[in-house]
């Protein structure tokens, strides 16, 4: 009888601390052996990996597949969205939950999981949005860290009256991710400023894509992300920035990882591949189809920057914000740009863009790469080394990637739904000519064999020890003390 097995032979193993020539046999969706001279049982398929990568399959840390958002939904679902990650390397998503405001998170959830479990076609999990505060709230983020599988929790400072969250709500709800172990996210944006700046262009006239730019600087995010540092410092929890766009925020992310402060920061494919010089463009569909908030930022150093940092591990992990609108969607902001749809494509390309921008400019290595495309949001989200790790017990999620071959990203190639892509026409080195998933061969020579529910949704624990190590011994020995004194004993004045 043929075995279920898979023998990838002569492959360079790459990991997030070391390379090695070396064999990997794979059954039963299991690791089940790294090394040389491996006895396999006979009929295993052999998968011959010489000159080639086989590192762990990438993990998209932001993703919103089929997200009903500003008046429409995004057009990438479960089933499409995450069998485009596979094309391109990546085996895992994390996906937000979204309640409105005043609606229960947990059944928020479990809509997201009634949806989500049927199509998916890779593993994923979940953060949870907390778009308002109340005891209800704080009961509900125990509930689904303690028995749903969640560990992270965004919280949004724009979307003013949809999502965004007063400081005080902020301080609460990272008090309670504190306490109940998890991650506290943050859409660092100051959410009343846009809404001013937003107001200001539009009565100058301004209603094409570049007001999205023009109405929400630089500073805008970059004051954000300062006061969620320092509102999280102040209850000693995790801070993780999702979408670092922007130079400035990224050097706020950076002082105060170097100031010692437990936080990370997530630039996404977008921001590190393209810019947003692009919204002056003068064609309105072109341009539209780069917003996104925080929007990419017309300095067209950025992309660079954001490289830099990330391969020095200022910055620590790398998402998508995958939450894709065809053209006709945009298009509801045809005459204002407040109205435009929020998000952009890229967990198809994620891989290739930060092979391209990264490893092959030279940025980062290899093993940086499988750091900052799986390993690290294995060990923030805490399940390391089940995934983002080659080794014997992890899951065979694996990406055999050729780094000499080169492809052109483009839409009419694409495997998302979405009629454009924001990278499009761009060359990369960096090739993933087969995806391994579960322990099957997912994607080879180009053709997608997976079906919907192939893939299952991730259990995360609390406590990520990565992360909570440091902020448990603080804890501890942190604490201010009173100084001991005699009491006062001299006159008090009368009232
Ligand atoms: O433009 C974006 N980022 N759309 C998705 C929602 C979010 O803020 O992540
Ligand atoms: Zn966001
Ligand atoms: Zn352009
Ligand atoms: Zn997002």
């Amino acid at each position: 009888m043929a075995s279920s097995g898979i023998f990838i032979k002569g492959g360079r193993v790459v990991n997030e601390d070391c390379s090695a020539i070396a064999d990997v046999y794979i059954e039963n969706g299991k690791i089940v052996e790294v090394g040389m001279g491996l006895q396999i049982p006979a009929g295993t398929r052999v998968i011959d990996a010489t000159d080639k990568l086989v590192m762990p399959g990438g993990i998209d840390t932001h993703t919103h597949m089929e997200l009903a958002f500003m008046g429409t939904k995004a057009v990438d679902d479960f089933h499409i969205g995450t069998k485009a990650a596979l094309a391109g390397g990546t085996t895992m998503i994390l996906d937000f939950v979204i309640p409105q405001k005043g609606k229960s998170l947990l059944e928020a959830y479990n809509c997201w999981r009634e949806t989500a479990d049927p199509k998916v076609c890779c593993d994923y999990s979940l953060h949870v949005a907390v778009t308002w505060w109340s005891d209800k709230v704080k009961k509900e983020m125990e509930i689904l860290t303690k028995e749903k599988g969640v560990n992270s929790f965004k919280m949004f400072m724009a979307y003013k009256d949809v999502f965004m969250l007063s400081d005080s709500e902020l301080y609460a709800a990272f008090s309670q991710c504190k306490q109940i172990g998890a991650i506290a996210q943050v859409h660092a944006e100051n959410g009343d400023l846009i809404a001013e700046g937003a107001k200001k262009m539009l009565a100058l006239g301004i209603t094409g894509p570049e007001g999205h730019e023009l109405c929400r600087p630089e500073e805008v995010e970059a004051e954000a992300t300062q006061r969620a540092i320092t509102i999280a410092h102040a209850v000693n929890c995790p801070l993780y920035v999702v979408h670092v766009m922007s130079k400035s925020a990224a050097k706020v992310v950076s002082n105060a990882r170097r100031d010692g402060r437990v936080v990370f920061g997530e630039p996404i494919a977008a921001g590190l591949g393209t810019d947003g010089t692009h919204y002056w463009d003068k064609e309105w569909a072109h341009a539209a189809g780069f917003v996104m908030g925080p929007p990419l930022r017309p300095d067209p150093s950025t992309p660079g920057y954001l490289m830099d940092l990330l391969a020095n591990d200022d910055l620590s992990v790398t998402g998508t914000d995958n939450c894709t609108f065809c053209v006709c969607q945009k298009a509801l902001g045809k005459d204002d740009f407040t109205k435009i749809p929020n998000g952009v494509n890229g967990v198809e390309d994620r891989m290739s863009v930060i092979w391209e921008k990264g490893v092959h400019s030279g940025k980062m290595d290899e093993n940086r790469f499988v750091a900052v495309t799986s390993s690290n949001a294995a060990k923030i989200f805490n399940f390391y080394p089940q995934k983002g790790r080659i080794a014997k017990n992890s899951d065979a999620d694996v990406v055999i990637w050729d780094p000499k071959l080169t492809r052109k990203i483009s839409a009419k190639t694409h495997h998302q739904a979405v009629d454009y892509n924001i990278f499009e026409g761009m060359v990369c080195h960096g090739v993933p000519v087969i995806t391994i998933s579960r322990g099957k061969v997912v994607y080879e020579a180009g053709e997608l064999k997976v079906s919907p529910g192939h893939g299952k949704f991730i259990h995360r624990k609390p406590f990520s020890e990565f992360v909570y190590k440091r902020i448990k011994q603080r804890e501890q020995v942190g604490k201010p003390t009173a100084v001991i004194r005699k009491p006062y004993e001299g006159k008090v004045i009368c009232k």
